[in-house]
């Protein structure tokens, strides 16, 4: 870490009075109230209250810098969840030098008129707040302004006259996160208590622990997550290989492709939600990614958030149990979508945007995981229907995309069957009905987890054919219903116009299903259809559940959908819709990797995108 004397020297200069008897020492104690990075006078005014323009800020620091934390106990059985996730670099009582830098600085200012009797004391209030950040110091060397040893400050340490008259550089940092703000919302105050000559006088200063915030479209995909898969002997790993493939070349150099290596599981959008911290420091802000595993306990894909992606700079969050136990889908990432920044129509502003999840007819995603969000409290989630899809996530029908176009700076994108219709009956109208619906003529050999594959599809359907079939009109009439209630939902917060909105041509198939457990195989995870509502999937690729990369490039499903004079059409008017805010198509084939499979390019990949800054100041 570097030295934090120099930041604080103008404010050394400034204390120094004039000689004064013991009976008028002052303690300070000072943090980066004022935000800007570096500790010094500037940070005295207004420090002993935390609100959203002023108060320093802290961050939970859980990576694991040494890769000390392992998977397994020393009989090489695997850790069970908690224990996985309770090893990090703040879980013991030294500051590792590898992760001092996500510490936040604190200083007190020099006592030179203290007598050899004095005595001091650091801690942290309220009590409950004692297990949950550590306070280290160091002895502070004005020849050099650095010691490279931290000390942790416990409830017993007393300072003497020699520390105390010459300031005591401090550092803190969170051992755990915010996950339910009525029991803790990350407030801390450090006071610092001094008793000399009989006499005791405290300072204090107030802290919070940044909130984990979740990534939204406007930030730049910087690692692009998928699954190996593929080195394990897996029915369909054939399938990976290839979309892995053609992902690397839709992405390019535009981000680095990291692969998790530790499972079969190939969502990888969904066993985790990817998020981070950050603080002010003085070269821009100190960020930690935090990634949230997702609430289904029994999902052991989510394990490699600890035991794969877990290091220097990388934490991760394990939901509690009790609430997200088992594999319910509705509990996926791919159900926890962002709102890039806006304000709302209401005037509430969220500066970091907002989380949106999926509720399933009334049920709601794990306690657990929606308590941690709202408990951060700057995204709280926003809930949308989605309990008429068949995985029933939010990226399977809305989506937020940059818009240099449009003044909010971005804009909502929405499956839609009113444009995916058109398509169909145009192409019919001029004489394309007997054309085969799908264009997919690879090979579709079928293994257990291919439980969307439908050889009528793929054989034996055209555009007239499918548009003579009224269950077919109905399903599209249906799914429009939902998709036009939740577009209305977020039309009511985010200030957009109709007419702002892009449209992305899809097709719903019905797949109402009498399953007891899901059609793979695995723990039940797919909820049953509630009485008299359907479950629907995609019926082509479907072109809005793809991996938004931030630089205007999409990579997205290839359609396989109506070719018509040499053209798909449905590719050709997806090209066209993102056109519209500048966006660049670039076509994955994941028809038998993942289409098939119950999700698309969006569920099986993640990102990791760039940081920001998140505070405020005045
Ligand atoms: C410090 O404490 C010692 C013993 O407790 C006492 O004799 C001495 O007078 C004290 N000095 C001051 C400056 O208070
Ligand atoms: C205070 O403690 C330090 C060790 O941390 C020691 O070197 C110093 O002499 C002590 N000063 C007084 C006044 O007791
Ligand atoms: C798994 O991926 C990690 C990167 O996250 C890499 O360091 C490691 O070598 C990979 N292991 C195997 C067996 O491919
Ligand atoms: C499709 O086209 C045929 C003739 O070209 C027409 O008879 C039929 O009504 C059309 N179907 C639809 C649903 O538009
Ligand atoms: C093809 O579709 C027709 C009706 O459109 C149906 O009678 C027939 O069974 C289908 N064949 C296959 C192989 O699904």
């Amino acid at each position: 870490m570097r030295p934090l004397s120099c930041y604080f020297l103008s404010a050394v200069l400034v204390s120094r009075a004039p000689y004064t008897t013991a009976s008028t020492f002052r303690p300070r104690i000072l943090a980066d109230s004022n935000r800007d990075g570096i500790v010094n006078h500037l940070d005295e005014a207004d420090k002993h209250d935390w609100t959203d323009t002023r108060g320093a800020i802290f961050l939970p620091n859980i990576g694991d810098s040494l890769g000390r934390c392992a998977a397994v106990d020393l009989t090489g059985s695997p850790l069970s969840n908690v224990e996985l996730w309770r090893c990090h670099d703040s879980s013991g009582d030294r500051l590792l030098p590898s992760s001092a830098q996500y510490a936040a600085p604190l200083v007190t200012l020099p006592l030179p008129e203290l007598s050899d009797n004095a005595t001091g004391r650091i801690y942290t209030e309220p009590d409950h707040t004692r297990d949950r950040v550590r306070l280290f110091w160091r002895e502070n060397d004005w020849m050099t302004g650095y010691s490279s040893v931290w000390s942790v400050v416990d409830r017993q340490l007393t300072f003497n006259a020699t520390n105390l008259r010459s300031g005591i550089s401090l550092a803190m940092d969170g051992r755990e996160l915010v996950t339910d703000a009525s029991v803790w919302d990350g407030s801390v105050r450090v006071v610092f208590e001094v008793t000399d000559g009989g006499r005791t006088a405290r300072d204090s200063v107030a802290l919070k622990q940044a909130p984990v915030l979740l990534h939204h479209h406007l930030q730049q995909a910087e690692i692009v997550l998928s699954s190996a898969a593929g080195n394990k002997e897996t029915i369909g790993s054939g399938w990976q290989a290839h979309f892995l493939r053609e992902l690397e070349k839709a992405v390019g150099g535009d981000a680095r492709i990291v692969l998790f290596n530790q499972s079969t599981d190939i969502w990888a959008q969904d066993f985790l939600e990817p998020g981070y911290a950050s603080m002010p420091g003085p070269d821009g802000p100190v960020s930690i990614r935090i990634l949230l595993r997702s609430a289904q306990s029994t999902r052991e894909a989510g394990r490699q958030v600890f035991s794969q992606l877990r290091s220097a700079g990388i934490g991760g969050f394990q939901p509690g149990s009790g609430s997200g136990f088992g594999w319910e889908e509705i509990n996926s990432g791919g159900n926890i979508e962002t709102i890039p920044p806006y304000t709302s129509r209401s005037g509430k502003r969220w500066p970091n945007g907002r989380v949106i999840m999926g509720t399933h007819f009334g049920t709601y995603p794990a306690e657990s995981m929606v308590r941690f969000l709202q408990s951060q409290q700057v995204q709280s989630p926003l809930f949308l229907e989605t309990g008429w899809l068949g995985v029933g996530h939010v990226d399977e029908m809305v989506q937020f995309v940059a818009s240099s176009f449009i003044e909010l700076g971005f804009t909502i994108a929405v499956a839609d069957t009113t444009s995916a219709l058109s398509l169909l009956r145009n192409a019919n109208l001029s004489g394309h009905g007997s054309t085969p619906l799908v264009s997919y003529t690879g090979d579709a050999s079928p293994d257990a987890f291919t439980a969307f594959l439908d050889p009528d599809l793929l054989h034996n359907t055209t555009i007239s054919s499918i548009l003579a079939d009224p269950s077919f009109i109905a399903t599209q009439a249906y799914a429009q219903k939902y998709i036009d209630q939740n577009l209305a939902l977020l039309l009511r917060e985010v200030p957009l116009r109709d007419q702002d909105i892009l449209r992305v041509p899809t097709l719903f198939k019905d797949i109402t299903y009498p399953w007891p457990s899901a059609p793979d195989g695995h723990p039940p995870r797919l909820s049953l259809p509630y009485p008299g509502e359907k479950k629907l999937k995609s019926l082509l690729p479907q072109a809005i559940n793809g991996l938004v990369l931030g630089n205007g490039k999409y990579v997205a499903p290839k359609q396989w959908g109506p070719v018509v004079e040499g053209q798909d059409i449905f590719a050709q008017t997806v090209e066209e819709v993102y056109g519209r805010v500048g966006m660049k198509v670039e076509w994955v084939d994941d028809y038998m990797s993942h289409h098939v499979r119950g999700g698309e390019v969006h569920c099986g990949t993640n990102a990791l995108r760039e940081m920001e800054r998140w505070w405020d100041t005045e």
